[in-house]
């Protein structure tokens, strides 16, 4: 028999794992100087600009346009244009058929566009490419289903599109949300005119190429740039028949008020404060993967985000620990760094409330970990942070922070879980971890959300619907369901 023998190694075992870095290449992506506004097929050179940068970086990356209520006036005009000669008459089939090239054209692009996303607004190339490309494409490939089916989905109602749909999109899912928005309005016959987030327009812009590729009809597909006097001058315009918006409930609110009695159409995608509950009974390493995507995914800047924690008592200690040690694993940093799981915030006044709204946490009182990172010195940036001994008063507890902070709050029955998620204004998600399906179904019938989760956290899917209650706003995006706000009914 043949002695085993001890293994002799130069170079001791590692004992802690370090990542190279693995930078995305920015080649992909070629940026212009000046972006003007896209109206009817052309190029509409603004009268003011401003200039957009990149938050990770503070890098200027390009002049954009401030439309002034004039140059909001030739896209409206160029939609409605489009819409009477030829757009709204042509049949279903033929309008999928754009709708079906768009969505290719978004996957060939897919890298250029991931890239640009990131590098324009923060968020980890890994979210870009893995997330918001795919499901944009995949919006636009649902619809496009829907274009010749639209009297299937509403029997005997014989459904019609509004006319000109206004269009008003955050900052958060720049390339996600225009997809939400543009395709059930074009696949039901509408034409639109969209803005952009002020700090993150760019792919916004690089669509309109998408859109000339596709060889859309001019003016069926118009976007404006600016910030909230642009938002302001397309809702007031008087020949918009629709308006879709996502964004603050502050604004959602005073959109609601300016278009009271004037007939147009509104739908409302706001804010929230959902709560992501974990019963003792569930997985806990799968629930604790479920609190960091839900918290943490796109630094939090996500209206759906689990911000608030409620843990049952019997299992908080164990769970806690165990959050805080995968806390210490995430990678904080340059966003087009293939390794990076928490970005850049989006703008300096996003920071600044985060700062706001943490630094009245500690305040009141509410006990605050982050784990040891360090933060690059150009841009803006946020560690991930949990809140623990939180309120339900407190501020944290109330108000949405719309940045990587969780507040941890605890529950001993799942009476108590409910009362304590349904505190709030909000309701547009929850989250529910249990092994019972019994106490899921329990329990989303009591939730009072538009989404809610079991055993999962922030998945999307074209063919669900997504919307609030109360102060989240009201009106469904997506399914079936996010086709009826663009149409109109005999009825
Ligand atoms: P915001 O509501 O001001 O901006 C959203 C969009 O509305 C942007 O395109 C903006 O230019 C436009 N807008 C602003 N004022 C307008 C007006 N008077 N009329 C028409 N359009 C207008 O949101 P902001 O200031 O960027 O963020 C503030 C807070 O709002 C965040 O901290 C977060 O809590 C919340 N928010 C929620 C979002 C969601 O997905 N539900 C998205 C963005 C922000
Ligand atoms: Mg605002």
């Amino acid at each position: 028999m043949t002695e085993i023998q001890p293994r002799k190694s130069a170079t001791p075992a590692p004992t802690s794992w370090e990542y190279a870095p693995a930078p995305e290449s920015r080649e992909v992506v070629t940026l212009r100087e000046r972006y003007d506004h896209y109206v009817g097929g052309e190029w509409l050179e603004p009268s003011e600009t401003y200039t957009t940068i990149s938050p990770s970086s503070e890098e200027s990356l390009a002049q954009i346009g401030q439309a002034s209520p004039e140059e909001v006036g030739l896209a409206v005009a160029a939609a409605r244009d489009a819409f009477a000669n030829g757009w709204s008459a042509l049949p279903g089939a033929e309008r999928a058929k754009y709708l079906f090239r768009i969505a290719r054209i978004l996957q060939e692009r897919a890298r250029e566009f991931a890239v640009l996303e990131s590098l324009n607004g923060g968020k980890p190339i890994k979210e870009s490419r893995d997330v918001d490309l795919p499901l944009a494409a995949a919006h636009f490939f649902y619809y496009a289903g829907w274009a010749d089916k639209l009297e299937y989905a509403f029997p005997n109602r014989s459904p019609k599109p509004l006319g000109v749909a206004a269009q008003i999109i955050p900052w958060n899912f720049p390339l996600l949300m225009l997809a939400w928005k543009i395709a059930p309005a074009l696949a039901c016959g509408n034409t639109v005119v969209l803005k952009p987030a002020e700090t993150t327009p760019l792919t916004a812009l690089l669509f309109c190429d998408v859109v000339r590729q596709a060889e859309l009809p001019p003016g069926v597909v118009n976007i404006v740039t600016g910030d909230g006097r642009t938002g302001a001058a397309l809702v007031t315009h008087d020949d918009v028949d629709k308006i879709a918006f996502t964004g603050s409930t502050e604004v959602g609110k005073a959109i609601q008020r300016e278009l009271a009695g004037s007939g147009k159409r509104l739908t409302l995608e706001l804010g929230g404060k959902a709560a992501n509950v974990i019963f003792d009974d569930a997985a806990l390493d799968q629930a604790v993967e479920g609190i960091v995507n839900g918290i943490y995914f796109n630094q939090g800047h996500v209206c759906c985000a689990g911000s608030r924690l409620l843990v049952q008592e019997s299992i908080y200690e164990q769970l806690i620990g165990k959050l805080k040690r995968r806390l210490s694993t995430l990678r904080v940093g340059d966003p087009l760094d293939k390794n990076t799981d928490v970005g850049a915030i989006n703008s300096k006044l996003q920071l600044e409330k985060i700062e706001e709204l943490v630094a009245a946490g500690k305040e009141e009182g509410a006990e605050i970990y982050q784990p040891p990172c360090t933060l690059p010195e150009k841009g803006y940036w946020f560690a991930p942070t949990v809140f623990t001994n939180v309120a339900q008063s407190y501020r944290i507890a109330q108000e949405e922070i719309f940045g990587p902070v969780l507040s941890v709050l605890t529950f001993r029955t799942p009476d108590e879980a409910v009362e304590k998620a349904n505190n709030t204004m909000y309701g547009l998600s929850a989250g529910v971890w249990t092994e019972k399906g019994s106490r899921i179904l329990w329990m989303a019938e009591r939730l009072r959300a538009g989404v809610v989760w079991a055993n999962t956290y922030n998945r999307f899917d074209p063919a669900s619907p997504f919307g609030g209650y109360r102060e989240s706003g009201f009106g469904r995006e997506g399914g079936r369901h996010g086709l009826e706000p663009y149409l109109k009914f005999d009825e």
